[in-house]
């Protein structure tokens, strides 16, 4: 089932997240692009990033055709400007700056004694150096912000979520370097929440299990072979322990990437306002 991007609205025509600004980091396929989807079909304006240009601008017009906002900022989330550029995007593009969903990632497994420095950075750049970047990039334009809010006898809720994993959360055997970056990502995740409390920023984690994208696709299909900045990794998961890893879902399977999003929307929504430091495992049931 591909992702929806037709709007939602009420009977004053307006969306759950109707005047909202989000950008949306690895936006242009998988969990990212479903988020992006369902942000913008409950009316939020979108910043679509991808480190491809082809599928972020297809996100974006697929958002345009089904009537909403949206604008693409392509790159790598690893740049080193690129924090201040995402955050730029937003705040020049669309004036405001009020959902962060840091999810642009990627594996590169291996048990521990074969794994390089190189292949344990790269884990630790994307994952957990890359969204600290972005989300201090934030800092002074939410203060502003928030400053004027304040002035003006209004509350704004802004919302984090950052991604994370159930390797990070409970570990899983070839990935200490993914699974370390995703289990620092709680930490920056549970410490924001305090700093920016004040701040009227919710800042939440969701950590999933297996979801049905590239990166979970048996390691003999092609599409398991993923291109990062001109280097092509072998993603995927070896068939066995993919069927072995579905069997340990008490529900069954493997999530879709709707379900995926649907989990960070609800951390986006208003419903969720008085949320914030939490870890949300998303894996239909796993526990181990
Ligand atoms: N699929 C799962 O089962 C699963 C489980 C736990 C966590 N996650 C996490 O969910 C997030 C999304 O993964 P997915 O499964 O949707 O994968 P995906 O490969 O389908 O989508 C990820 C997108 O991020 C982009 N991307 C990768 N590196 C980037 C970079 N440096 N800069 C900008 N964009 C970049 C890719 O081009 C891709 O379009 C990742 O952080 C991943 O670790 C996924």
């Amino acid at each position: 089932m591909s992702p929806s991007a037709d709007i939602k609205k009420d009977e004053q025509g307006m969306g759950r997240l109707s005047g909202k600004v989000a950008i949306v980091s690895g936006s242009g396929r998988g969990i990212g692009r479903a988020t992006a989807l369902r942000l913008a079909a409950e009316g939020a304006r979108i910043v679509v990033n991808d480190l491809d240009a082809a599928p972020a601008e297809a996100v974006v017009a697929q958002i345009e055709a089904a009537g909403g906002v949206a604008a693409a900022c392509i790159g790598s989330v690893t740049e080193p400007d690129f924090g201040e550029r995402f955050v730029k995007a937003a705040v020049d593009g669309f004036g405001g700056l009020d959902i962060i969903v840091n999810n642009a990632g990627y594996t590169l497994d291996g048990v521990i004694q074969k794994q390089t420095d190189d292949q344990f950075q790269a884990m630790m750049d994307v994952h957990v150096m890359a969204p600290f970047r972005i989300l201090r990039a934030a800092a002074e334009p939410i203060r502003v912000f928030r400053k004027a809010e304040i002035e003006a006898g209004r509350e704004v809720v802004r919302k984090v979520v950052n991604v994370s994993s159930m390797a990070g959360t409970r570990g899983n055997a070839g990935q200490v370097n993914y699974a370390s970056a995703k289990a620092a990502v709680v930490g920056m995740t549970k410490t924001l929440s305090k700093e920016w409390g004040r701040h009227k920023v919710c800042v939440n984690c969701v950590a999933f299990g297996l979801i049905e994208t590239r990166l979970t696709k048996a390691s003999d299909d092609p599409e398991s072979r993923i291109e990062i900045a001109g280097r092509t990794i072998q993603a995927g998961i070896p068939a066995a322990g993919l069927k072995a890893m579905a069997d340990l879902v008490p529900m069954g399977r493997a999530g879709r990437v709707e379900e995926a999003a649907g989990s960070i929307y609800m951390l986006c929504s208003p419903d969720s306002d008085y949320v914030s430091g939490q870890l949300l495992e998303v894996g239909g049931g796993i526990s181990l």
